[in-house]
């Protein structure tokens, strides 16, 4: 407003009777003054700036930056909240189970950096600047989708509260070990309890999956 207050000033000293007696090129001047004014205006001045206020600041200084199946988050949860929790309560993302809480069933199996990890034992902390996989993000890995082909295929789940730790530990054994014997799968799974004893049917799907590995 005040820039139009201006030009209009200029142009109405100049001409009082708001028209130019001497033609076009004086109001043609006090237009292009008043759209030089106008663009500056844009260009700085007038751009409204969000605000960020100190609170606000220090908050954002202390979340927790991550990728989270290939896509970068920040979480505002203090430093020592377990991992899972992060995931499912501020990220939404609930395929990742609670069993135990004391990293000895498997249930809360997610991968840091493609290493398997029990997120109930995980601080975000430890997450920081790292790449998370959960179940939801496993299938656009190549180990992911085989398994879980195979996982349906095998028909493997029966109530299924463990089945996407299963899928977890065994997508992290074949990224690492693509022909895996009996017993580097028995190994792999061994920290995976199902308490519906479906360990035969997964045994089979990992290794119809390993078979199907290209
Ligand atoms: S809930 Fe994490 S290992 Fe059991
Ligand atoms: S399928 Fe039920 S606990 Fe594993």
């Amino acid at each position: 407003m005040a820039a139009v207050a201006n030009a209009r000033t200029i142009d109405f000293m100049a001409f009082p009777s708001g028209r130019s007696p001497r033609g076009d090129f004086e109001n043609s001047t006090a237009t292009a003054l008043l759209r030089r004014t106008k663009s500056r205006c844009r260009l700085r001045a007038c751009k409204p700036k969000r605000k960020i206020s100190l609170p606000e600041a220090e908050e954002e200084a202390k979340m927790v930056s991550f990728v989270l199946n290939g896509k970068q988050v920040s979480a505002r949860s203090e430093d020592s909240t377990p991992l899972l929790w992060v995931i499912r309560d501020e990220m939404k993302l609930t395929g990742t189970k609670f069993g135990c809480g004391a990293a000895l069933c498997g249930a809360c199996t997610v991968h840091v950096n493609g290493q398997p990890a029990r997120s109930c034992s995980t601080p975000l902390s430890a997450a920081a600047g790292k790449r998370i996989t959960t179940i939801e993000g496993i299938g656009q890995t190549r180990e992911g989708r085989v398994l879980q082909e195979a996982w349906v295929a095998n028909d493997v789940s029966q109530c299924g509260y463990c089945q996407p730790g299963q899928i977890m530990s065994a997508a992290a054994l074949l990224a690492k070990v693509k022909r895996p014997t009996d017993a580097e799968i028995e190994s792999a799974m061994n920290g995976n309890v199902c308490r519906c004893g479906t360990y035969n049917r997964i045994s089979l799907a990992v290794r119809q999956a390993s078979r199907n590995l290209k």
